[in-house]
């Protein structure tokens, strides 16, 4: 595709080559992630804490792990550094590696779970990261699902409030971490966590589902990313919203047609995955996926 520099004065004096950065479709570049990851040994729907949830319907574990396997596979095809938590008993959750904490500059920002069922999640993984060598790990008095609704840019991080994470917790993960916390409230019960409506793009861009967020949120995004990729509900619904990008490649779930040919048009890769089984918890590849920042 060629862009034409309508931005550049037309002087004689300017060489007649395109600006050296178009926005898009340029090159993409990917970089190298470290993720954790936790092996959903114990996966299962036994309790509903979110509208995709139901005991009755039936999870099959084995499935769940296959899958989580092919998800983790692609991100070390990818070149991205895989670590793993030790799943456990009685945590059919803990598999959400992303609700766990939130990691930026190498300081860790614990998790504290608002439904007792998964509260013992939060101990778990900070227990991790202390015995991993992360000195800075704080235990929040604030509830927080970690990346689940707090989703970090190059200058920013964004955070997800109205069914999970209170907004005090924005205001500590703010004067913990030392980074902008922009607060956006959530108002659809099958959109509970900030990732799945909303994921970043590589540079200052994002994709997110505007149906899922309040007016005055969907207002400060309108705002804040005028060149968003806006997703239609059909995506949403399958948790495509629920995707992990390194700045080329999106991993993302296999059903979102219309927003993996949308990606395609800005010139990303995206890695089409199958979680369809994880789905039933409320989770796509995004939620199996805790990055860790140095
Ligand atoms: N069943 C889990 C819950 O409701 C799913 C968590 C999904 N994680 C995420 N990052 N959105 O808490």
């Amino acid at each position: 595709m060629t862009v034409s520099p309508a931005m550049e004065p037309t002087t004689a004096s300017s060489p007649a080559v395109a600006p050296a950065a178009s926005p898009e479709p340029a090159a993409r570049e990917a970089s190298a992630r470290r993720f954790l990851m936790c092996r959903p040994e114990h996966f299962a729907v036994t309790y509903a804490i979110n509208p995709w949830m139901d005991p009755d319907a039936g999870a099959d574990r084995d499935r769940a792990v296959a899958q989580w396997e092919a998800l983790r596979d692609a991100y070390l095809a990818l070149g991205h550094r895989v670590e793993l938590i030790e799943p456990v008993e009685g945590l059919p959750d803990m598999v959400f590696a992303a609700n766990g904490a939130l990691v930026v500059g190498g300081r860790v920002y614990g998790a504290r779970f608002r439904h007792p069922e998964r509260a013992a999640e939060g101990p778990a993984y900070a227990e991790w990261f202390r015995r991993n060598g992360f000195a800075d790990v704080l235990e929040p008095e604030h509830v927080n699902e970690g990346e689940g609704d707090f989703l970090v840019l190059d200058d920013l991080i964004l955070a997800g409030t109205g069914f999970r994470t209170d907004v005090a917790a924005h205001q500590e993960a703010q004067e913990f971490l030392g980074r902008p916390v922009v607060t956006l409230r959530l108002v659809d019960p099958r959109f509970y966590h900030l990732d799945t409506a909303l994921f970043p793009l590589g540079g200052r861009n994002v994709a997110y589902y505007p149906g899922a967020f309040s007016p005055g949120s969907r207002a400060v995004l309108e705002r804040l990313f005028p060149d968003a990729l806006i997703a239609d509900e059909a995506d949403a619904v399958v948790l495509g919203l629920n995707a992990v990008c390194d700045g080329r490649h999106v991993v993302v779930n296999a059903e979102a047609r219309g927003l993996i040919a949308q990606l395609r048009g800005r010139g990303y890769e995206p890695v089409p995955v199958d979680l369809s089984e994880l789905r039933k918890a409320g989770g796509g590849p995004k939620c199996c996926t805790l990055e860790i920042r140095m």
